[in-house]
């Protein structure tokens, strides 16, 4: 299958898809599960929730949110690629409130359903500046009044003040999109898209943020 953004590591295909949490596993030299399982405790998921996971890859992410909903909860997850799909609905199939949704994210794919929490994790740095502000728009409209958006992503940092082995390791799998994204202020952009209130949690030496906003 072609790509919408040739330049983006986001859209994961082939064996790349097919073997995407133990690539992270191993990229992490094992700490992925821990890291994952601190990310979504630091989110406080209240056990009635409607959470939509944008870009939800495996379904990893959604199974640990999971632990933290009632049967008044729910995850829709949504992601282009079939490949992260078929593992989604397979590791997600004895949940009866966590639905699938193959569907790509920059479009508008509001159905008129909101949800209490968007949760995207790695998936906003892949793509062009003005694709993200599309894609904070759909954020936006798919949020409840007072909803929250929880992106899970890299930290804002200057790639020419990381140490030299960092850079390199940055620079060689992240996507050129990923350099730009680290470099600006996603406070500032968010809140210029409507949101408030922030909250914000850092991991591998504060490279990763769970930044937590507010709709107005
Ligand atoms: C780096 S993976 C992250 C997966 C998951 N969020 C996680 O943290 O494990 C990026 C995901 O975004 C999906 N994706 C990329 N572009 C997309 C788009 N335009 N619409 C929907 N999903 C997209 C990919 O298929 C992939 O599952």
């Amino acid at each position: 299958m072609s790509r919408i953004y040739p330049d983006s590591h986001v859209e994961i295909q082939g064996l790349l898809a097919r073997k995407y949490d133990s690539i992270m596993n191993i990229g992490t030299i094992g700490s992925y599960d821990r890291f994952i399982k601190a990310v979504v405790k630091a989110m406080n998921i209240q056990s009635d929730e409607n959470i939509l996971d944008l870009g939800c890859g495996t379904g990893r992410n959604a199974c640990l949110m999971h632990t933290y909903l009632g049967e008044n909860g729910s995850i829709t997850g949504m992601d282009i690629s079939e490949e992260m799909g078929d593992q989604f609905k397979k590791n997600c199939a004895t949940y009866n409130n966590v639905v699938f949704k193959n569907q790509r994210v920059d479009i508008p794919f509001s159905d008129g359903k909101h949800f209490d929490t968007v949760f995207m994790s790695f998936v906003l740095h892949g793509f062009p500046h003005d694709v993200r502000l599309s894609v904070l728009q759909n954020i936006f409209d798919s949020l409840e009044a007072g909803g929250r958006f929880c992106l899970l992503d890299f930290s804002e940092f200057r790639m020419k003040d990381m140490p030299p082995h960092h850079r390199w390791v940055f620079k060689t799998f992240e996507c050129k999109y990923a350099f730009d994204f680290v470099e600006r202020d996603w406070k500032n952009i968010l809140t210029e898209a409507g949101f408030a209130d922030f909250d914000e949690h850092f991991w591998f030496k504060k490279y990763v943020r769970l930044l937590i906003a507010k709709k107005k």
